[in-house]
């Protein structure tokens, strides 16, 4: 079914901006001391095994820069009781050897709802930080770089979406979590991009309002009769991504396997041999082992999944999201010694945009 109506923001508007961040951790919590950083023999032995996970990604003569950082955010953040959720984005020295978690956006909203720990530290954008918050009120949520942010979240804003509810008495909204916690609240159920269809078809409508990436909501028109209203977001990095590149890969190696993230413009995806969320594109690269496969996305994952799978080959359209690779270990570890930068929701917000990723983590499959 084509998208119904694709609307956006006024021309001016200000975009959004999130929350400065709050230094109620840096006074709850003491300022730990700086460690050494030396690379010796010490920590070459003990980081042995973790570099062992990376070293068909990661130079041997990278790795003493990274090893010092790997060694002491592993040591300070049992200290402070904290643990790391890293999207799969992240690089491979923070995906495997410093991160409790990895995962999609579905899988580490999951993960945050069944954390012990004290402190969370969100290796990826702030709207996941933000998420985590949402489900854990009581933790401390922290982000190393709070302007690692996301051009779909800045995309809308709450008020846009009372306009559009305005404009659209009745239609529910569904709203994809690269959002801020402000436009989760005034949202009916969130959705992320391994079950849209899913939360879409789940409301009984026969018309939702899809928020704010206007090739998700066309890639999930393409697959159900539910009439879609979209936003015009879009995200900068899948944006980038053509089907004449894909052709022109595809004519080179006709048996290579193409894999998209439904975030890209639709000749995309219709050249893509499978189009899921990072942790589906993931998945299906670790169960059918093509020789060769291009990731249609963004281009740190490409090294992660190489670094579990060196037999396939991974052919590289390289685009960086600059908001994931705010990401680093140093930054890392600076958030957990100073406790910065603690991410913090309006608890009156925070209350409503969890009714509404709740709804999506508890909907029945
Ligand atoms: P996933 O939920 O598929 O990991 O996507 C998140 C994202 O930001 C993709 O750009
Ligand atoms: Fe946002 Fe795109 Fe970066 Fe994902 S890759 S965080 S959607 S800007």
């Amino acid at each position: 079914m084509p998208i119904l109506e694709t609307v956006g923001p006024e021309l001016n508007r200000s975009a959004p901006r999130p929350a400065a961040p709050s230094r109620s951790a840096q006074r709850k919590f003491a300022t730990l001391p700086a460690p050494a950083l030396e690379w010796n023999e010490r920590i070459e032995r003990e980081t042995a095994p973790l570099y062992a996970r990376i070293k068909n990604v990661v130079p041997p003569n990278e790795w003493p820069f990274f090893a010092p950082y790997v060694a002491a955010i592993n040591t300070i953040k049992k200290q402070r009781n904290a643990v790391i959720l890293a999207h799969n984005y992240q690089t491979p020295e923070i995906y495997h050897c410093v991160a409790d978690f990895v995962g999609d956006s579905l899988q580490l909203a999951r993960e945050a709802t069944k954390v012990n720990a004290d402190v969370i530290v969100q290796a990826g954008v702030h709207f996941m930080a933000e998420t985590a918050k949402i489900l854990n009120p009581g933790k401390t949520v922290l982000i190393p770089d709070s302007r690692a942010g996301c051009s779909l979240a800045t995309s809308i804003t709450g008020e846009d979406v009372r306009l559009l509810r305005e404009r659209f008495p009745g239609v529910p909204v569904v709203t994809y979590v690269n959002t801020s916690a402000e436009v989760k609240a005034e949202s009916d159920i969130c959705c992320t991009s391994s079950n849209a269809l899913q939360v879409v078809e789940s409301l009984g409508a026969d018309k939702v309002i899809f928020i704010p990436d206007q090739y998700l909501a066309k890639y999930v028109a393409s697959q159900t009769k539910v009439k879609i209203i979209a936003w015009k977001g879009s995200c900068e990095v899948h944006e980038r991504f053509t089907g004449d590149e894909l052709a022109l890969i595809r004519s080179n190696d006709p048996t290579i396997q193409i894999i998209a993230h439904p975030e890209c413009p639709p000749d995309v995806i219709a050249a893509a041999d499978f189009t899921g969320s990072t942790a589906h594109m993931i998945d299906f690269v670790r169960t059918k082992k093509p020789k060769r496969v291009v990731l249609v996305t963004e281009c740190s994952m490409a090294d992660n999944v190489q670094a579990e799978l060196p037999d396939v080959e991974f052919v590289r359209p390289c685009n960086l999201c600059p908001h994931m690779k705010r990401i680093t270990l140093p930054k890392i570890l600076d958030s957990l010694l100073h406790m910065k930068e603690e991410v913090v929701v309006d608890p009156a917000i925070a209350a409503k945009a969890r009714r509404a990723v709740e709804r999506m983590i508890y909907l029945k499959s």
